[in-house]
């Protein structure tokens, strides 16, 4: 199994199986609202001012023109900046190259670093996956990778002879530790991206993070993200407010002992979501 990277920076990065670098901290941007100008657009920007290097969104937020803006005015140049997407519906190879093209136009930054299978639901995974390494060959893609995939989907792909995705982006806090999957993926040279590292923060109050807030004398959003980067995963917190985006990001300088992070290992599991990891195999 690959050693674990564990961020000590913003800048911090990890080698994909595809050769390219991925920062492992980022920020994502669902529900923040697209517009010239706008809240998203906004916050790329002063993220990537910030120090941020990883920019999270998708077809399905409806954001992904705004995030081009943004990574165009931030200023920096575009191979200092890691930018992610997604195809919501896995329908086959010439819907995924349909759908690639208008978000390539909608992005205009070039290429695309990781493009994802948003999840396993969609009705032809391995036709779609087909389209995705079709179009990394053309480099408009630099890697290739899937979201929301299970054990069983990850062997589907597999067992047609495809290569192993680059990434695997599944609902990870300390509320959802996805274990057998995370196990599976570092077995098998798929890096572990973590979403909603806040659990959408539906879990501020729980009196744990109230408790070693006190102790670090860090906020409940700084506790749950240095979850996080301490077991490794690759995280992307959203907000749209910048004193939040500079709070979430201040997570590098100080760490949560093995003995609190052994009770964080312990808490109940529950998804803050939706969780198609479980979902049968589609193909
Ligand atoms: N692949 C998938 O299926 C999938 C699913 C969900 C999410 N994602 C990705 O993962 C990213 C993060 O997940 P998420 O957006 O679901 O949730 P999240 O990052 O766990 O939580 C975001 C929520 O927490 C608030 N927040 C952020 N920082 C805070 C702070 N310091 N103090 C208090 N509240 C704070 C945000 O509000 P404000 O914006 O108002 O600050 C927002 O309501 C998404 O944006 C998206 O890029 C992927």
């Amino acid at each position: 199994m690959a050693a674990v990277t564990v961020a000590t920076s913003l800048d911090s990065r990890v080698t994909l199986n595809s050769g390219f670098e991925m920062p492992l901290f980022g920020l994502g941007v669902y529900k923040a609202a697209s517009g010239d100008n706008g809240e998203a657009e906004k916050a790329v920007i002063h993220a990537l001012q910030y120090g941020y290097r990883l920019i999270d969104t998708a077809e399905f937020y409806s954001n992904e023109a705004d995030v081009g803006r943004g990574v165009k005015k931030a200023g920096l140049k575009r191979e200092d900046v890691f930018v992610v997407s997604k195809i919501w519906d896995a329908n086959g190879y010439d819907y995924c190259r349909k759908l690639f093209n208008e978000a390539f136009k909608k992005m205009d930054i070039g290429y695309i670093d990781l493009y994802l299978i948003h999840s396993p639901m969609g009705s032809d995974n391995c036709g779609t996956y087909r389209a995705m390494l079709d179009l990394q060959k053309q480099g408009l893609i630099r890697s290739c990778g899937v979201s929301n995939y299970g054990i069983q989907h990850l062997e589907g792909l597999k067992t047609a002879g495809l290569p192993t995705p680059s990434v695997n982006q599944i609902e990870l806090h300390p509320w959802q530790h996805k274990s057998e999957v995370v196990k599976y993926c570092r077995e098998n040279g798929i890096a572990v991206m973590g979403y909603s590292p806040l659990a959408k923060g539906q879990r501020f109050s729980e009196p744990i993070l109230t408790k070693l807030s006190e102790r670090y004398g860090k906020t409940a959003a700084q506790v749950m993200i240095r979850w996080s980067v301490q077991k490794g995963y690759i995280t992307i917190p959203k907000s749209a407010k910048p004193a939040r985006i500079v709070e979430n990001a201040q997570v590098f300088d100080w760490s949560i002992s093995d003995a609190d992070m052994a009770v964080l290992d312990k808490l109940p599991q529950k998804s803050c979501t939706w969780d198609p990891t479980t979902s049968p195999w589609r193909g």
